[in-house]
């Protein structure tokens, strides 16, 4: 798509007369308290999110075994320009660079993921001692400086070992997930307390077994691929069983999830209710069977034949308690109350949506209004965070040396304020994890994508702060959206 740009050169700028300030200097230095109906609660988590395999490089070392997404980015034609995260941000060697970013930010959390082959570099047997001293020197890193790590246990980057027997379509792999779980949590859990099993289901099951657009690129019948998707949860549920059995002291334990389809069109009670009913069977494959411990008979029904297998054992295991749920919101779709079987229809975007660099990122800010809203009404859930949220921005990297993302910041800003809209009316959301703290690589779109309120200068691995880092490290001090 063609992209108008609006930034005028540097000459332009520095040539334009100075602003005339229409406050006074305690107001815009942030040191004015908010108005109330602008803040935040006491305690609440502002942080930042990554994951192994979008920002670490080192691939061949400290003993780490190849993923699926080592392969798939290796295979022509699969991302952006035959980029690879061989590199990345270099956050393997760079990690304590980043933690003064993040100390830079005021952020007191920070969520990242595990890589399985680091900890297990065939999926399974004999762990690797070199990977579990990588995550507990990180781990002792982030304390030091007064940040809470928030871990993620698998996000998308399968040991290709086990991809070699099947990856998610055997069922096998769901107990080697719950295996890895263990022995992380059995090393790890005496410094770190909030857990997470796994991130987004649909991106690595519907895209990676189904839509063949992400690693591993497959492309099965329906009926092995709705499989792979209840091999995941059970994997889920597993796992949940697992950090519980080998934590050495309490944790907290949830999950990341991409929450579909759950925004009313219009603020009517007809509408609320066309989502509410949206949201359970949007999510039937994921959420709802892990809520409810069933699938839902819509869901099953318009599979028919191609319904996955499994036994009342099973569902148990999926529904195993869990302490928070994580919602990766970006954006959603709305629903509409309709005259059919389900009782809602959604609707179909209109061209003239507003969407960000990416194009799947419509601009709907009311999803972090209404996302955790209607989660926690409908499955009662008592703790949640927003595990992601952020935007892509087509950023340029002024001759000045800045980058003026005032985009990043609009989408930011409406999106908190919403937040803090829902928080305000109750909505039991305890944290914030803004995707993401460095651009980083954006699987099948590599570095094209640029999500970061940090700069990465991909040939030098210079780090440089957008504006909109400024603005969240506003927002964080004053503990306000403004
Ligand atoms: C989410 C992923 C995350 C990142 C953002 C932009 O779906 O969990 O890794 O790619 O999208």
């Amino acid at each position: 798509m063609q992209r108008r740009t609006f930034l005028k050169s540097a000459a332009t700028l520095a040539a334009a007369p100075a602003l005339t300030p229409l406050f006074d200097a305690a107001a815009q230095t942030g040191s004015a308290t908010p108005p109330a109906a602008r803040r935040f609660p006491e305690g609440f988590i502002w942080g930042t999110a990554t994951a192994a395999y979008q920002v670490e490089g080192a691939v061949h070392e400290g003993g780490r075994g190849p993923s699926i997404w080592d392969t798939f980015s290796h295979t022509p034609s699969k991302t952006y320009q035959g980029q690879t995260g061989d590199v990345a941000d270099d956050f393997y060697h760079r990690y304590p660079e980043d933690i003064q970013l993040m100390q830079r930010l005021g952020t007191k959390g920070f969520r990242f993921s595990i890589s399985w082959t680091r900890i297990f570099p065939e999926g399974i047997g004999k762990p690797n001692q070199q990977g579990i001293d990588f995550y507990k020197r990180l781990v002792d890193a982030l304390r030091a400086a007064g940040i809470e790590p928030f871990c993620t246990l698998f996000h998308w980057d399968l040991p290709q070992a086990l991809q070699d027997k099947g990856g998610w379509a055997n069922r096998a792999t769901s107990q080697a997930f719950a295996d890895y779980a263990h022995t992380t949590v059995s090393q790890l859990s005496d410094r770190i307390t909030h857990w997470m099993t796994i991130n987004e289901f649909d991106s690595f099951i519907d895209d990676g077994y189904g839509r063949g657009n992400s690693a591993p690129g497959l492309r099965l019948p329906r009926k092995e691929w709705m499989q792979t998707r209840h091999n995941a949860v059970l994997a889920h549920g597993l796992a949940v069983q697992a950090i519980r059995a080998a934590a050495k002291r309490p944790v907290q334990v949830g999950l990341a999830e991409d929450v579909h389809g759950a925004m009313p069109a219009i603020e009517d009670e007809a509408h609320i209710r066309a989502a509410h009913t949206a949201l359970r069977e949007e999510n039937a494959q994921y959420l709802t069977v892990i809520f409810e411990g069933r699938y839902t008979d819509l869901y099953l029904k318009n599979l028919g034949a191609d319904a996955p297998q499994f036994t009342p054992e099973d569902l148990k295991i999926i529904s195993s308690p869990i302490d928070f749920l994580g919602i990766n919101c970006y954006t959603t779709t709305e629903a509409i109350p309709a005259d059919n079987a389900a009782g809602y229809a959604m609707i179909p975007r209109p061209a003239s949506y507003p969407h960000m660099a990416s194009d799947w990122l419509f601009v709907n800010p009311q999803a972090l209004y209404w996302t955790p809203k209607l989660v926690a009404s409908l499955w009662g859930v008592k703790k949640l965070y927003i595990t992601e949220n952020g935007c892509s921005s087509a950023d340029v990297l002024r001759p000045d040396g800045r980058i003026l993302d005032s985009d990043r910041i609009m989408y930011l800003r409406n999106y908190l304020g919403q937040l803090q809209r829902g928080i305000s009316e109750g909505v039991p959301v305890h944290g914030y994890f803004l995707w993401s703290l460095l651009d980083n690589f954006e699987w099948s779109s590599a570095y094209s994508l640029r999500f970061g309120i940090t700069y990465v200068d991909y040939a030098t691995q210079k780090r440089i702060p957008k504006l909109s880092f400024d603005y969240y490290r506003d927002v964080i001090a004053r503990n306000a959206v403004l």
